[in-house]
């Protein structure tokens, strides 16, 4: 190749004044002045100006006069210093030009479909359609980079602990574990499938069977499940597991890492030890099981000054054994019946059967439920609910868990709509203590929380039977700014107990032992105690680039509707190909 680089664009300094230099990249701009030109030339370490002018051959002048962005050039020239008019202090490289000597065009390129220095010309389909280019942008340029040096600070750290990086199957057996498994047929065993990995939480616990004693894995995990901002059908975990540990050793280990991640890829000082909240405290106070603590707007609790009023909906929740929780929102007495029927739709989505509210004033209450609250309850409320003039106080009386999962989400909404969250902020917190299982709301069949090798609390083992939803688990998670990035467990590592807990599944012996049969019988060989965690990696990059949606940090996403515009999959296959699998479709 003519015109090799030797150097990259953002390297070059006033330090190189009057060395000859060769770079090589793509075409950022073009402006024509008169005879001259100048081409701000890009690569992946920085932008500097190219003026194409005097010293330059006029038959290569005349091609630069060509130049379209995007276009890949090579250039040789001499660092010179800008005028002193003409410095551009937005750019590194801004005080100095290169004079090129010579020039060579490396490959032509079409318009692009939207302007890679303004990634918002395109939408994201499209974007996600050229994701190529999509990811030469300022952004995701960034966001890439600060990817790879978390998972090396992660590396590192882990290693420098005597964790041991170990590779588990892709092509793994299905297991059920939560989410739906993607299936791999098998072409030379007819009829039978592999599952891909919903996580390697089996083979960690195995490796720990094993003396492994610490094992990691950056590792692809897949979920077929509906998908969201913050969820991808395939998806990266910092997978960790230990042995003869407790809660508080994965804890203070494993914080240790996230405080150490972000000092060295953000700058950003993490203070520990974390604080820690029991589920119920985070529900009850931020409607969350993962609260994002950048602001206060807590729930208050109103069962008793509820049970006084007037109010059916207040009594009737009341009677069937649900609760009254109320959400004061300041300074929003202002907002219009529309706005209150829209928020009453939105909080419709997590079960909550309506929103009552009241508009606080100088004079008292007003508007909404007013009428059902006697006024000798009235000074009460506004001091338990910490409301003053002006405030909207709203109410949700439903089921402990629909009402405080409600005025949650109310209470999110209305952070972002009076600009209450500090984007420079991180509050991490563990959240701890909780339930073992949920009910299936479809089946009333009691499922696992986290999962079903989760250890449930040894206070609570004689009530594994008899009251199953009163069981807490060994289980932890750690939220950041309101989303899950982790979650762990101590697991249960002894047979007995593990058949149990798949009894109270509704997993019987058999089919327990046929699913889960090579774990439970590896507890009979010596499995030490042990627990872990995994950490959503594309979730922790999305903070730390202070992005929305992980399909930001993820080099080739997956839309929400699983699809990749870009190459097309999932696409239909070759009918031999089908064949070889022994699958007809339906
Ligand atoms: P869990 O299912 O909680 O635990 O997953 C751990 C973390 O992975 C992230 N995560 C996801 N990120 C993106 N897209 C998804 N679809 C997705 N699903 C989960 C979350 C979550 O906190 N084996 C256990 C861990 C353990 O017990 O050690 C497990 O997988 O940030
Ligand atoms: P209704 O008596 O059904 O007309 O409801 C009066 C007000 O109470 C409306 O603002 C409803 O949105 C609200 N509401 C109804 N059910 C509940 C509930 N379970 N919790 C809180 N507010 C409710």
């Amino acid at each position: 190749m003519r015109l090799k680089r030797d150097h990259h664009c953002g390297q070059l300094t006033e330090d190189l004044r009057d060395r000859i230099v060769c770079i090589n990249g793509w075409v950022n701009a073009r402006r024509d002045l008169g005879g001259i030109s100048f081409v701000d030339v890009r690569d992946r370490y920085g932008i500097i100006q190219v003026r194409f002018g005097a010293e330059l051959p006029e038959s290569l002048l005349k091609e630069v006069k060509h130049l379209n962005n995007e276009d890949v050039v090579a250039v040789r020239g001499r660092i010179a210093v800008r005028p002193s008019d003409s410095v551009n202090p937005k750019i590194p490289t801004g005080t100095i030009e290169l004079l090129a000597e010579d020039f060579a065009l490396l490959n032509k390129a079409k318009p692009t479909p939207f302007e890679i220095n303004k990634r918002q010309t395109g939408s994201e389909d499209l974007r996600l359609k050229y994701r190529y280019l999509d990811l030469r942008t300022a952004e995701l340029q960034r966001n890439m980079q600060i990817r790879h040096h978390t998972a090396q600070v992660v590396r590192r750290f882990l290693s420098d602990k005597d964790f041991m990086e170990i590779e588990t199957p892709v092509l793994m057996k299905s297991t059920p574990e939560g989410a739906r498994d993607y299936l791999v047929p098998s072409r030379i065993n007819p009829g039978k499938f592999y599952a891909l990995p919903q996580s390697p939480q089996q083979y960690k616990q195995l490796l720990m069977v094993a003396g492994y004693d610490r094992y990691f894995q950056i590792v692809k995990c897949f979920r077929d499940e509906d998908l969201r901002a913050d969820r991808q059908p395939e998806f990266t975990q910092i997978d960790c597991e230990m042995s003869f540990v407790d809660e508080e050793d994965v804890r203070s280990i494993m914080e240790v890492m996230i405080a150490e991640v972000f000092r060295k890829v953000i700058g950003v000082t993490i203070p520990l030890p974390l604080p820690v909240l029991s589920f119920h405290e985070a529900m009850e106070r931020y409607g969350s099981d993962k609260p994002d603590l950048r602001f206060d707007m807590e729930i208050c609790k109103l069962d008793e000054l509820a049970a006084q009023t007037d109010f059916s909906v207040f009594k009737t929740a009341l009677e069937q054994g649900g609760v009254v929780r109320a959400l004061t929102i300041p300074d929003a007495a202002d907002f219009s019946r529309k706005t209150m029927d829209e928020l009453t739709e939105q909080v419709k989505k997590y079960g909550a059967k309506g929103l009552a509210y009241v508009k606080v004033d100088k004079n008292g209450l007003q508007s909404g439920i007013a009428k059902f609250i006697p006024a000798a309850l009235v000074p009460g409320l506004l001091q338990h609910c910490k409301a003053k003039a002006g405030d909207l106080i709203c109410f949700a009386a439903d089921e402990w868990e629909t009402a405080l999962t409600s005025l949650g989400a109310l209470r999110l909404m209305m952070a972002k709509h009076f600009g209450l969250i500090n984007k420079d902020e991180y509050k991490a917190v563990w959240v701890t203590d909780f339930p073992l299982f949920e009910k299936d709301p479809e089946s009333g069949r009691l499922m696992a929380r986290h999962h079903p090798f989760t250890s449930p609390k040894t206070e609570d083992l004689d009530k594994l039977e008899s009251d199953p939803m009163a069981v807490k688990a060994r289980a932890y998670d750690m939220a950041l700014n309101g989303y899950e990035i982790g979650g762990g467990s101590i697991r249960i590592h002894n047979r007995d107990l593990q058949s149990r807990m798949f009894k109270a599944l509704g997993i019987g012996p058999e089919e327990a032992q046929e699913k889960f049969g090579f774990l439970m019988n590896a507890f009979e060989y010596g499995a030490p105690p042990h627990g872990g965690i995994a950490f959503g990696f594309d979730r922790l990059i999305m903070v730390l680039c202070g992005e929305d949606s992980i399909r930001e940090v993820i080099a080739f996403p997956k839309t929400t509707t699983a699809q990749s515009p870009m190459d097309g999959a999932p696409s239909e296959v070759d009918p031999k190909q089908l064949d070889e699998l022994h699958i007809r479709l339906k």
